[in-house]
């Protein structure tokens, strides 16, 4: 959700800023813009279109935008329509100051409000508008030239949430950059400097990387880098290195991220389980700050997550009940802390977020923290504002995940909540360490299952394209079959947007059979487990009504055949693992299906990658 990129440095600042949206689009966003410091002048060069970067890319081939200080932006409307008045970046009265912002200011109808007494003029309907404004007015009065002692002032008068990145036309070496809550990660380069929503921005140049915490204003130059607290104290800090190159960021031939995203699952699979025991025989974690004896202490779970990484949550639920016998409950992020949840010293709270930076995941974290709880992160971004803010925190090691519908996140996410499960087993003592090493080696063989799902899937493709005319679809799965028929409904609805609903198959008869009609497409998740007696009766039932049954099934399961339209076969592994596999297809089928009614299946409409709104 909003992309922003800032440099400085010896190329043209105006190719470095446009390839790091374009690497940041993704994110989504519904326009872009640019501000390039012309040193000769000097002045600061803008140019801001509603709609794709290529709106933007036409504006700036009419007359490139030369100098090598530059920031940029890509905009998710929050205040204000997706217009070119209210693209970023937004400059003060007289357009010494450029400013490009993600988040949201809370207190902005005030600060309007006293600007414009003030007599500012203030021409945007965004928030961030304000701040160029306010900058205006520190520099010229109280910091007299100080940029960054300018920055700073504002940011402490600002509610919300933000990352600024601030150019102004005195400053032909300087862009400075400020964060609350939302990330924003330095790039280290040699005579050359980065700003950016994340490291993608700007791999090409440099993989050296270091993260902004919270409150922290960083002053970017040629040479180097000082990061300071809001009262101007420099503060030390650690840099990174990005574990993965450009390719792994690119689409590698395929026509859309989803479909190579979709295909390095097995890898990604292995990528994350690999090296998980040490020297000791022990499972173990990335990052730990729990100690044994407070991890034997727990007394029950809540794990917070949204959209498919909720999905992947329900699963652990299932792995961590079976293995540790505690209580586990599942919870959407964005309802978690309002409701005043009983957390306290003996309660482990899991999060689960690909990107580390979901504003409903990381309110949750702050909450649960607050309450004394512990946290462990479940993440796939090294160095986010999640894993940083928690006790402890899982890598699932899946590399960029670009396309807006997440796969081989959620894939990875499932091998992680069922390692999360068997380290509580192993450290409370519920299973033995034979059992947690034999639950391992379980979990070792699915990578190359799911390599043999993904060449089985030419079929569920000739499927899914014959049913892209349907406005309908239900999805129907039973014990960790659920959670599955959850997430094959929200990637059709959020890559075909049509009507599409998953529910535990046994619930279906208290109601929502109703919607069953002659030829609605049922898919069901009838891999074989504990319930597959009770799963054929439902499969019966909906087909006596006049489904179209679509049954996900294992190799060799005669049972289903009967009642089946069209039957999906998987190969045989361990029920519990059984999402995993199962996962293929849906994913497959809700890419296909969109694609064959001519949609973009990376950049869904209306979504982004990572909300970093509540
Ligand atoms: O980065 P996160 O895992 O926290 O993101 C959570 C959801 O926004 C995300 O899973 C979303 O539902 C995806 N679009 C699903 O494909």
């Amino acid at each position: 959700m909003c992309g922003i990129v800032g440099y400085v440095g010896e190329q043209q600042a105006l190719d470095v800023v446009v390839d790091g949206l374009r690497r940041l689009e993704y994110r989504g966003y519904d326009s872009a813009g640019v501000a390039v410091l012309d040193a000769t002048g000097p002045r600061l060069q803008i140019e801001r279109r509603a709609g794709k970067l290529a709106n933007l890319e036409a504006a700036l081939a009419q007359g490139r935008l030369a100098g090598t200080l530059g920031i940029g932006h890509t905009r998710w409307a929050t205040h204000g329509a997706p217009t070119d008045r209210n693209a970023h970046p937004h400059t003060d009265c007289s357009g010494a100051v450029a400013v490009v912002h993600n988040g949201t200011i809370e207190n902005f109808a005030d600060l309007r409000e006293g600007l414009e007494a003030r007599g500012h003029e203030l021409t945007s309907d965004t928030d961030t508008e304000a701040v160029a404004h306010l900058i205006e007015e520190r520099y010229a009065a109280g910091e007299e030239g100080d940029l960054a002692a300018a920055v700073r002032g504002v940011c402490a008068s600002l509610e919300g949430s933000y990352v600024l990145v601030v150019a102004h036309r005195d400053h032909p070496d300087l862009v400075v950059g400020a964060r609350r809550n939302l990330p924003l990660v330095v790039g280290i380069g040699d005579g050359e400097n980065f700003l950016a929503s994340d490291v993608t921005a700007f791999i090409a140049h440099t993989r050296e990387a270091r993260a902004l915490d919270q409150d922290q204003v960083v002053e970017l130059r040629r040479e180097g880098v000082v990061v300071t607290d809001l009262d101007g104290v420099e503060v030390g800090g650690e840099c990174f290195h990005v574990d993965w190159d450009t390719a792994a960021a690119e689409k590698a031939g395929f026509d859309y991220f989803m479909l190579k995203e979709i295909q390095e699952q097995p890898d990604a699979v292995r990528d994350t389980i690999g090296g998980r025991f040490g020297l000791d025989g022990r499972l173990r974690l990335d990052e730990l700050s729990i100690s044994d004896e407070d991890v034997r202490g727990f007394e029950k779970v809540f794990i917070v997550a949204a959209g498919s990484s909720y999905h992947s949550g329900l699963v652990g639920k299932y792995a961590i009940e079976r293995w540790c016998r505690l209580p586990v409950e599942v919870e959407m992020a964005s309802e978690f802390r309002y409701r005043d949840p009983v957390l306290d010293r003996h309660t482990l709270v899991v999060a689960i977020s690909q990107s580390g930076e979901t504003a409903d995941t990381l309110e949750a974290v702050r909450h649960a923290r607050q309450q004394r709880a512990w946290v462990l992160t479940i993440s796939n971004t090294v160095g986010s504002s999640m894993a940083r803010e928690s006790d402890a925190a899982f890598y699932t090691r899946g590399g960029p995940e670009i396309a807006v519908a997440s796969t081989k996140a959620v894939m990875t996410q499932l091998a992680a909540v069922y390692l999360a499960g068997l380290y509580l087993a192993q450290v409370r003592g519920t299973r033995d360490p034979d059992e947690v090493r034999s639950h391992f080696r379980d979990l070792e063989t699915v990578p190359a299952l799911i390599t043999e799902v993904l060449s089985r899937m030419d079929a569920t493709r000739k499927l899914a394209r014959d049913l892209s005319g349907e406005e309908r679809v239900l999805f129907l799965g039973r014990h960790v079959g659920y959670p599955m028929a959850l997430e094959g409904a929200l990637k059709l609805k959020e890559l075909a947007y049509v009507s599409a609903e998953g529910m535990p198959a046994g619930e279906i008869k208290h109601g929502p059979i109703a919607l069953i009609d002659k030829g609605t497409p049922v898919v069901v998740l009838a891999t074989r487990h504990a319930l597959q007696a009770k799963l054929v009766t439902n499969i019966q039932e909906i087909r006596a009504r006049g489904a179209r049954t679509i049954v996900i099934a294992t190799d060799g399961d005669e049972t289903v055949i009967p009642y089946a339209d069209h039957l999906i076969r998987l190969p045989d592994t361990k029920s519990l693992l059984s999402p995993m596999l199962t996962l293929v297809p849906l994913q497959v089928f809700a890419a296909e299906f969109a694609m064959a009614r001519g949609l973009d299946v990376d950049q869904p409409r209306n979504l982004a990658k990572s909300v970093t709104v509540e």
